[in-house]
């Protein structure tokens, strides 16, 4: 269990940094420059902005490195089994901060209003697409994605809940 909670943890965590650092931006240019898409309502909406996309993907590559550089002194104590280097890092940011515009693509398909509370998808759109893209250069276990879709809506809850005490965001969620 315990292999399985280390490489899952040191296997996301660029996708975490990059998911939660837009709230801290409060990013003013959406990315969809309040554009429509076909069915009359906003492409992505307000929530997702370009600072937020670039602060989110630059602060998961600058936490990325860091994980980089303590890896030779990990792997002294514990055998990981797989390697960071750029590019994990960089498919892992990028596929969560996109992953979380196509939540909102999605939510917005379904008249659901910026902000508004929607189980799972909320939770999990970052963390799927980080899964989906890295897996294409890193030999994902099943039982690391497991774990990591049973504990990442936990620690996404307990986040917001922190952001929202700290007034970084106005709802709970
Ligand atoms: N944020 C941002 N740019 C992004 C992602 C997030 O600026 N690419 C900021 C926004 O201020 C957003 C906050 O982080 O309100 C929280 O993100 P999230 O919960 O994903 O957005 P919501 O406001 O809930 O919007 P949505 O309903 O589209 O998920
Ligand atoms: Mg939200």
């Amino acid at each position: 269990m315990l292999d399985i909670i280390i490489n899952s943890f040191w296997l996301i965590i660029p996708a975490y940094c990059a998911n939660l650092s837009p709230v801290l931006l409060k990013g003013k240019y959406p990315i969809d420059f309040r554009k429509n898409f076909v069915d009359g309502f906003r492409l992505f909406g307000d929530g997702k902005t370009i600072e937020g996309l670039f602060g989110g993907v630059f602060f998961g590559i600058f936490i990325g490195l860091l994980l980089i550089y303590l890896q030779p002194f990990i792997t002294q104590f514990y055998a990981l089994h797989f390697q960071h280097n750029f590019l994990t890092i960089f498919l892992l940011t990028t596929g969560a901060i996109l992953g979380d515009i196509v939540g909102s693509f999605i939510k917005r398909r379904f008249r659901i209003k910026r902000g508004d509370p929607t189980p799972i998808l909320d939770q999990l759109d970052f963390l799927i697409l980080a899964l989906v893209i890295v897996s294409i250069i890193i030999d994902l276990k099943l039982s690391w994605v497991i774990f990591l879709v049973i504990v990442t809506p936990l620690l996404h809850y307990s986040a917001n809940i922190c952001a929202f005490l700290l007034k970084l965001k106005s709802k709970p969620w």
